[in-house]
């Protein structure tokens, strides 16, 4: 490394505000080379035909040329399939990227989710110095209407985030509670929809002028794209742009986003291909001794069993890759996350899970 002489004295680091530097970043474990259970993805490639017409397509962009910035085209594309105006739309690097422009854009109000839920909630909160507040899910990861309410005007919440199905637990909410939320909380409610290809309902039609729809397209085949989107109200829709970076998203994630969506079935056929192995997966994991799976109604299992850390290192010996969920909340105690793979895939894990229980 090139030394700076006169500077070399000088702490950089220190002029990192002293929260950011007491928080740890965004931890992604290396799975070269192993079976990768660990992230949610669609474990699907593109197939060759695909592939070919996909790479046609990318190799037109004129990438000396900055992306459309307001992406009309592929607002309106998505704004179909939603059965919204594309004025409603609002596209992120990322459903990540969505979430930071909504603590970024509303104040100073106090921000709630559910515990356990999703991770980037809360740390894009403490980036943005929002006051954050958990409340614990119930019994079998249920969520208490009332107790949320209740909980919301206590703490002087303006903002929260349900994720519905839920990560890292998989399971969806009563639609009556979150029908009662949304009817009586008169903050803004962000429904998290990142895993509604694998759902059995979605809420699009509790959209209000404070209620919102998140979604991404990582789960469904296209992670590497880095593409999520807002549903809402035309007027914060309008607002929240204000903080969205110029040319958030690049040419080739809008070519191919473009592209693919004319490929949806192939896409929904695979979301449907995931279902299925995940009841197998799920059934057959329940035979094995001291193993509770709960339901899930994403592309992912959380399961306790009696060792995590035993199972998640003899797995990555076994070079499967999957999420050690203990001592990342107090409900979550010897729970590990497993995302559903292909049928190969998923046999492998079966098999490796046997050898661990049945020697
Ligand atoms: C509930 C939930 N919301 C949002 C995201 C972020 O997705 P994206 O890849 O679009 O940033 C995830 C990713 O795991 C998630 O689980």
């Amino acid at each position: 490394m090139k030394s700076f002489a006169h500077t070399s004295q000088i702490n950089t680091a220190n002029m990192i505000r002293k929260d950011i530097r007491a928080l740890s970043s965004y931890h992604v474990a290396d799975a070269s080379g192993m079976i990768k259970l660990d992230a949610m993805e669609n474990p699907f490639t593109l197939p060759p035909s695909l592939r070919t017409a996909w790479q046609a397509v990318v190799s037109e962009v004129d990438i000396n040329r900055y992306p459309d910035s307001e992406m009309h085209g592929l607002r309106a594309q998505i704004a179909m399939r939603d059965r919204v105006i594309p004025e409603q739309v609002l596209l992120g690097n990322g459903s990540d990227e969505i979430i930071q422009m909504l603590l970024l854009a509303t104040g100073s109000g106090t921000v709630m989710t559910p515990a356990p839920s999703f991770v980037m909630y809360e740390m894009v909160a403490k980036w943005l110095q929002r006051s954050f507040f958990t409340l614990p899910l119930g019994k079998n990861f249920a969520l208490d209407a009332e107790q949320f309410l209740s909980a919301c005007a206590r703490e002087k919440v303006t903002l929260v985030f349900l994720a519905c199905p839920n990560n890292p637990t998989g399971n969806m909410w009563e639609r009556e509670a979150l029908q009662t939320i949304c009817h009586r909380f008169n903050g803004l409610i962000i429904i998290d929809e990142a895993y509604a290809p694998f759902a059995s309902r979605t809420h699009t039609d509790l959209l209000a002028p404070n209620v919102m729809i998140l979604r991404t397209f990582s789960k469904y085949g296209w992670a590497g794209l880095r593409l999520g989107y807002l549903l809402g109200s035309v007027s914060f829709i309008h607002e929240l742009n204000k903080v969205r970076m110029p040319y958030n998203i690049n040419s080739l994630t809008q070519a191919s986003a473009s592209f693919l969506l004319q490929h949806d079935d192939l896409f929904q056929m695979q979301a449907r291909m995931i279902c299925n192995e995940r009841k197998r997966v799920s059934d057959a994991l329940k035979e094995l001794p001291g193993i509770h799976v709960f339901p899930s109604e994403a592309n992912f299992l959380l399961l306790r069993v009696a060792d995590a850390s035993m199972v998640f290192e003899q797995l990555k010996r076994e070079n499967i890759l999957i999420k050690n969920m203990h001592g990342s909340d107090p409900a979550l105690q010897q729970c590990l996350r497993i995302t559903i793979g292909t049928e190969g895939e998923n046999k492998q894990l079966l098999a490796a899970m046997r050898r661990i229980y049945h020697g």
